[in-house]
């Protein structure tokens, strides 16, 4: 890519993220050319469905494809983009246009996240870009800051809300009010979540998200299905409410922290207090907050998601890949294949914990349910009990000190099993 010719890029998907490239391209075009002396072109759009309508067509030139080869093995093609998601398709796309010499550009966390250390490695060997900004919090440019600004500094933890559609979705809830059914219909309508929105809300995008992450903080392979992941889709507007009065908001966390030199991640949803920063991380929008050695901490926000945001962040990769004359390193570190991350199991976790058990009202349950807690070592800071008696059972809230997840797992487990528990135990972790 040295000419002044125009960069043809072939576009596989044009859905929310393909469409928003294609309009900020047309948006932005006098002043990406200033940027880069050459004009992008998009010269081939693959799809799945070539009867479907489609509104905004990038030029008359450009081709319509349900042909994958179409983009692979183009010659005058400089680059391919691979917007389609999921598994297959996108790693035979991925995988053909690096082996033909062409560098690729995606935003696939999933792909990446189950297929990263192959597909990293596969562009390294071929001294090819791999790029992929778009992949975790959209027009966030969180790969890029890893990957350079912050390369100096070891990261001591990243704490993050990475799933727009997740957020979204607890911000309806918590503000207006809303069902779960009803904000996630909404967020699908947006744009914002995945083609199976079960991956936004049982926390699994955020999971392939951090595992990217986790690769280009600590340069170590942390196998995604090592992680510990727990969504949004068992919140129930009760816990919300009650976190409410005690000045919290439940948001979907996901986070890594180095201890010793081994790393403890997880994703899951925690009571966040109105005034940590990441409190105020509403709707579709994303945080990533991060504590470097050196840097001290840091928290870079915006939209997670949407066509122009994700579209940003796909563009901005071109445009850093045009500008490249040689040597990829697309990890940040310059080992083609990246060492195994030493893995802290969850339970080692300590944190501050919200409980919601469902009792039977009576005298003395309370006093067993401190006594089990305190058997376990954990200390209660508040205990409320909200809601008048519906003559069977009654919500109890309890608010402990901070307490290792063990102890936790082994105290709910003993309460479960007392007569008086009359449904499962609501356990959050707090921020
Ligand atoms: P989308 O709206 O569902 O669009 C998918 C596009 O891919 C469509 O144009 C579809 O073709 C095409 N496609 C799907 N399967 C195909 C197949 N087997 N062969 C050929 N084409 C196929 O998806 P999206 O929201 O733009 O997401 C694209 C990628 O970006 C995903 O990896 C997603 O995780 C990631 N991402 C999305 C967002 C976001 O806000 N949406 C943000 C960050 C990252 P048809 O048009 O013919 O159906
Ligand atoms: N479905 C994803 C989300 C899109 O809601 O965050 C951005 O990756």
């Amino acid at each position: 890519m040295q000419s002044n010719d125009p960069i043809q890029i072939g576009l596989a998907g044009y859905g929310t993220v393909g469409t928003g490239l294609a309009q900020i391209l047309l948006n932005n075009r006098d002043w990406i050319f200033r940027r880069l002396g050459r004009e992008v072109r998009i010269k081939t759009i693959l799809v799945r469905d070539l009867s479907k309508v489609r509104s905004a067509i990038p030029s008359p030139e450009t081709v319509f494809t349900d042909r994958i080869e179409d983009l692979i093995d183009d010659p005058e093609l400089d680059l391919v983009v691979e917007l389609i998601g999921g598994y297959d398709v996108a790693y035979r796309i991925i995988t053909g246009a690096l082996r033909s010499g062409k560098s690729v550009v995606t935003a696939n966390k999933a792909l990446l996240a189950e297929h990263g250390p192959e597909l990293l490695s596969l562009a390294s060997r071929n001294n090819l870009g791999l790029s992929y900004e778009a992949s975790v919090a959209g027009g966030i440019p969180i790969v890029q800051t890893l990957k350079e600004s912050l390369a100096g500094n070891r990261i001591k933890s990243l704490t993050a809300i990475l799933n727009g559609t997740a957020n979204y979705i607890l911000s309806e809830m918590t503000e207006k009010g809303l069902q779960f059914e009803e904000a996630l219909d909404m967020a699908r309508k947006m744009g914002y979540a995945e083609a199976d929105p079960s991956l936004d809300v049982d926390g699994i995008d955020a999971a392939h998200k951090l595992t990217v992450l986790i690769r280009l903080a600590y340069g170590e392979d942390y196998p995604y299905r090592a992680l510990s992941v727990e969504g949004i889709s068992g919140v129930e507007p009760y816990d919300i409410m009650r976190a409410k009065d005690f000045d919290y908001e439940i948001k979907l966390i996901a986070q890594v922290k180095e201890k010793s030199g081994s790393l403890q991640a997880g994703v899951f949803p925690a009571l966040v207090r109105n005034d940590h920063m990441l409190a105020k991380v509403d709707g579709p929008f994303n945080a990533i907050l991060l504590e470097g050695n050196a840097v001290g901490p840091i928290m870079l926000y915006g939209q997670g998601a949407g066509d122009l945001p994700t579209g940003s962040a796909v563009l901005a990769d071109i445009m850093t890949l045009v500008n490249r004359k040689s040597f990829y390193n697309n990890t940040g570190f310059l080992e083609t294949s990246l060492p195994k991350a030493s893995i802290l199991p969850s339970e080692l976790t300590a944190a501050k914990h919200y409980f919601r058990f469902t009792v039977q009202d009576r005298p003395g349950v309370l006093s067993v349910l401190s006594g089990i807690m305190g058997e376990h070592n954990i200390s209660i800071a508040q205990v409320v009990q909200k809601q008048e008696a519906n003559g069977q059972t009654v919500p109890v809230v309890f608010l402990t000190h901070t307490a290792q997840l063990k102890d936790v797992t082994s105290a709910m487990h003993e309460i479960s099993k007392l007569e008086f528990i009359k449904a499962p135990t609501v356990h959050y972790r707090l921020l």
